[in-house]
């Protein structure tokens, strides 16, 4: 711990498991205290939180699907409330609905754009104010590799579309939000496993990738996390609209 986000306020949604857990628990070694979001891990949200107290930091499990106007509404009302800031908020929630395009119902892709990109625009709608009127902010979403590159065998277009649109905004606020001091950046990772990937990392796969990948190694949940703190610190203050692509090298450029 280097004390780099010390007095700072993150929120984290999705922080239950997988990418934003470790995210969460990186930004508390780093000195924020944080506001866990979760919808259906209240249980994991709960140990991130007893984590994170453990490590002297103030944090709270706070309910909302991000999909919902009111649950994001009520969220960041109630941070504001608790927390009187908000310094860096990171938008990792997502689904993958997985399958060929064609055969996917269409309100399976209609759950996941509400969840990866709605849910994005939500928390940031009703964050950016606050940020606004202290005149700091980072904020974080998540992308994937996929948005850029393929890989696989199909079955990842709508979730790569969602991505896209995720990558998009990240430039497009990053322009907007910066004559207010407030940072944008995306991270896309790729070949990372998680609840999420388990089911895509199968034996053939990873032994494929294995001899395709720069690194020849998969990532961890704490490659995301680096680049979560390092865009989150004061030292990246002159960095925005910026993808970061902890991946492997799968991605470059
Ligand atoms: N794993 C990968 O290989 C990979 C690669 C590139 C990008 N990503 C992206 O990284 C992010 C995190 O992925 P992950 O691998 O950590 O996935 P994961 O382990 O499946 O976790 C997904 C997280 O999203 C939350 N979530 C889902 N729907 C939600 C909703 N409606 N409202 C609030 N929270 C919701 C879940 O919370 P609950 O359990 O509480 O519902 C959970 O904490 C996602 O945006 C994903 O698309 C993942």
């Amino acid at each position: 711990m280097s004390g780099r986000l010390q007095g700072r306020v993150a929120i984290v949604t999705g922080a239950g498991r997988g990418f934003g857990r470790a995210i969460a628990l990186a930004f508390g070694d780093e000195g924020a205290d944080v506001v866990v979001n979760y919808h259906a891990s209240a249980g994991a949200a709960a140990e991130v939180v007893q984590a994170l107290e453990k490590l002297g930091r103030r944090a709270i499990a706070l309910k909302a699907d991000v999909a919902r106007d009111d649950d994001v509404k009520s969220m960041i009302d109630a941070v504001r409330r608790q927390f009187g800031r908000i310094d860096i908020l990171v938008n990792n929630a997502g689904i993958m609905t997985r399958g060929l395009f064609h055969e996917t119902p269409v309100e399976a892709h209609d759950r996941m754009f509400s969840i990866n990109v709605t849910g994005t625009m939500l928390c940031t709608h009703y964050a950016l104010p606050t940020m606004m009127d202290r005149r700091y902010g980072r904020i974080i979403n998540l992308s994937s590799q996929l948005a850029q590159r393929s890989v696989g065998r199909g079955g990842f277009a709508a979730y790569a579309a969602t991505k896209g649109a995720v990558e998009a905004l990240t430039r497009g606020l990053a322009e907007e939000c910066g004559p207010h001091g407030i940072t944008v950046n995306a991270i896309s990772p790729g070949g990372i496993e998680t609840d999420m990937s388990k089911a895509v990392m199968t034996e053939e796969y990873r032994e494929r990738r294995l001899r395709e990948l720069p690194l020849r190694r998969f990532g961890s949940v704490d490659d995301v996390a680096y680049c979560a703190v390092a865009l989150a610190s004061e030292d990246a203050g002159y960095l925005t609209g910026q993808i970061l692509h902890p991946s492997g090298g799968w991605v470059m450029g």
